[in-house]
């Protein structure tokens, strides 16, 4: 059978893996082993030398990685992936790798707390440009793109508040520019949405979500062409940032991806279900959620997207301490951060994973004070939209 022709949902479980070279385990085996012996101080030089394939020592990759980052380039239509030990070591090693001192990032106005406290307190005071803009609008970074532009940064839809962006549009200008475009793709994992092919240059994961898909471990990855993957692996990764995944972690993401597909399917039957409870809620006065026939970039989601995703967010008619109070309320819907797992998830940002902005951030970046951010899970929807009635109940109006 030709591999190339073979579905996500089959790809996801089988790319890059052949049980009979493995004994027939039907899971690839793990590797705990930091260092990788050599039969000769001549096949070691060899090896360094990048003159013979070996591998060396873990913080540059180990057989069972191979087999995960494989996968996952093939599932991201890249030539090549680096799994790290987080989504932030995946930015963090992409990000050192890719810009220079002098050179300049443009960044969406909206991004994850930590990627926004990374670029405004590491990559500024190491003499990188940081400057953000309404990347929802591709007139507004053809305006602000120049020479010194290496990176052109954004996450769609944004944590968190569900903002869209072109990504073929912003690729096209990119491109023109010999800039790179990256894009941090957690919110839909490649299954419901693939940058490369639509023009980014590198794509950049938090594992820890959907792709991990239980909660139980913290990891991320980047795809590319091959020569970028092994310079952020050579350099950014194993020099700068040394976040290297661990065995164990990759053997979670290889068991959470065999289910991914099935997973988000429900995740975005949840979400779709909880978006439509709650834009018809009196109490309710905004949903984001791509899915809405009135979510203003509706059209854009229908063409870059295969489903509208598991996120949603929204704001009720009520002032910060109520809407904390309806938050508190909650008995099945968890208040936690992290987002993808089975449970569904409920967090206010301004407090939480958006608590790296100062109040005059927010407001300059579009991130409501009032916004909830909602992880729908994988319970039985009645038993979901049932918590969130009980819970709207006890909001005074
Ligand atoms: C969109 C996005 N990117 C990156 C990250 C960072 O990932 P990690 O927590 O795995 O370091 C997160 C974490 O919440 C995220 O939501």
């Amino acid at each position: 059978m030709k591999k190339h022709s073979l579905a996500f949902e089959t790809r996801a479980i089988h790319h890059g893996y052949n049980p009979h070279q493995h004994h027939g385990a039907l899971n690839p085996p793990v590797h705990f082993s930091a260092t990788y012996a050599f039969e000769t101080v001549q096949q070691g030089a060899a090896a360094f030398a990048g003159e013979q394939p070996h591998y060396i020592y873990s913080r540059l990759g180990t057989p069972s990685q191979s087999i995960l980052e494989q996968r996952l380039a093939n599932l991201e239509s890249a030539e090549a992936a680096l799994a790290c030990a987080s989504g932030m070591g995946a930015i963090t090693s992409t990000l050192w790798s890719l810009l220079e001192p002098g050179d300049e990032i443009i960044a969406d106005h909206t991004l994850y707390g930590c990627t926004f406290s990374y670029l405004e307190h590491g990559l500024k005071k190491f003499g990188i440009a940081v400057r953000y803009i309404d990347l929802q609008n591709p007139h507004a970074l053809d305006r602000a793109i120049s020479d010194k532009t290496a990176v052109v940064y954004a996450e769609t839809p944004a944590n968190p508040n569900m903002r869209l962006i072109d990504i073929a549009a912003i690729a096209e200008i990119t491109a023109n520019r010999q800039a790179r475009l990256v894009i941090d793709n957690t919110y839909c994992t490649p299954y419901l949405q693939r940058p490369l092919a639509l023009g980014a240059d590198v794509v950049v994961h938090s594992a820890t979500k959907y792709l991990g898909g239980h909660g139980d471990l913290i990891a991320g990855f980047v795809a590319a062409d091959t020569e970028t993957i092994e310079n952020i692996r050579t350099y950014g990764l194993k020099d700068m940032t040394g976040a290297v995944i661990s065995a164990l972690d990759i053997h979670l993401i290889l068991r959470g991806l065999k289910t991914l597909p099935v997973r988000m399917d429900r995740h975005c039957d949840n979400a779709r279900r909880i978006a439509e409870f709650l834009h018809q809620h009196p109490k309710i006065k905004r949903v984001y959620y791509p899915g809405l026939e009135d979510f203003p970039q509706h059209e854009l989601a229908r063409r870059q997207m295969r489903d509208t995703g598991g996120m949603l967010a929204f704001e009720l008619n009520a002032n910060r301490e109520q809407s904390a109070a309806f938050v508190n309320a909650m008995e099945l819907v968890l208040c936690a951060v992290s987002l993808g797992d089975c449970e569904t998830l409920i967090q206010h940002p301004a407090s939480m994973t958006h608590s790296t902005y100062t109040e005059e951030e927010l407001a300059q970046h579009l991130i409501s004070p009032n916004l909830l951010r909602l992880s729908a899970g994988l319970e039985a929807i009645d038993d979901i939209l049932a918590d969130i009635e009980q819970a709207l109940e006890k909001v005074p109006g």
